[in-house]
């Protein structure tokens, strides 16, 4: 076989993963595709819920009161208004096209309800581990109305929304050292050809969520298509080739932590120890 003339490494689609459909909240419909028996984790990745639906009784229920410790939770809105609370008396309204990224560190508990009773719901929940050191840090809201996203065009027929990492000169508005994370909302228009730069040492997924695209190059290359997500691997560029109805898709990259985990819902620490501490914390109205 020919070998490539260029000593550029391309990274590639090593996996794909279709979510499974399940519920959560007061029964809110999902598609769970990082958390769920396929995929448990992609470090330092803990879950990834589309949800997205037309029928009102899919999500009117909403996520009622629950607690979170020791992660991130990152919503990003697509269509539909969700009202957010917590116990520490923060509150906002995300509307289509915002990011919420919430540290829960040491605890909170809040609440995520609809805030429109018919039409489209759509949108991503993704958990962010969080290292040791930072599991018990103060909660804390990087929150982005869709104007303060910004957008890049880095080729002809490829639009896309930095909401984490760089892309060129554009440079995403969350700040989160710990896992330097990389969050895309790519858009490319029909046959339209791209190459990302992965971040080094990262760990990155696509998930197409719109029309069908290619991705890698040559021999690596490998078909993905709308509800698929692909685990990506080899690092450097990333070569994306949208189909005949072009793509969209979020590609998402973080900083493995390499620590243990200890996980039961909503909390996730190092230590068999530091959950039980976590439940006992919440019981005791310490979040
Ligand atoms: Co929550």
């Amino acid at each position: 076989m020919n070998a490539s003339p260029s000593d550029i490494q391309h990274a590639r689609l090593v996996r794909k993963v279709r979510g499974s459909a399940t519920s959560d909240g007061a029964g809110v419909k999902l598609t769970r595709v990082i958390g769920g028996p396929d995929l448990p984790e992609l470090d330092p990745f803990l879950l990834l819920d589309e949800f997205g639906t037309d029928q009102a009784e899919d999500y009117i229920a909403g996520f009622p009161s629950h607690p979170h410790r020791g992660f991130e939770t990152v919503t990003y809105m697509l269509d539909g208004r969700m009202r957010h609370k917590d116990n520490h008396g923060n509150e906002g309204l995300l509307t289509p096209g915002s990011v919420q990224w919430m540290t829960a560190g040491r605890g909170l508990v809040h609440s995520e309800m609809p805030e429109q009773e018919s039409g489209r719901m759509r949108g991503f929940q993704l958990w962010v581990n969080l290292p040791a050191r930072e599991k018990m840090t103060d909660p804390r809201y990087q929150e982005f109305a869709p104007a303060s996203i910004p957008v890049a065009h880095p080729a002809p027929g490829v639009e896309v929304k930095v909401i984490a990492g760089r892309v060129g000169d554009t440079t995403g508005p969350i700040a989160q050292p710990a896992t330097d994370p990389l969050y895309l909302d790519i858009t490319l228009e029909p046959r339209t050809a791209w190459e990302y730069a992965l971040p080094e040492g990262h760990n990155a997924f696509a998930y197409v969520f719109e029309g069908a695209l290619v991705v890698g190059e040559g021999e690596d290359a490998r078909p993905l298509e709308a509800r698929e997500m692909g685990v990506l691997g080899g690092g450097g560029l990333l070569p994306l080739r949208a189909g005949d109805t072009g793509a969209r898709l979020i590609l998402v990259a973080g900083r493995p932590l390499r620590e243990p985990i200890a996980r039961h819902g909503p909390f996730v620490m190092n230590t068999r120890q530091e959950l039980m501490q976590a439940f006992v914390d919440f019981q005791e109205g310490r979040f």
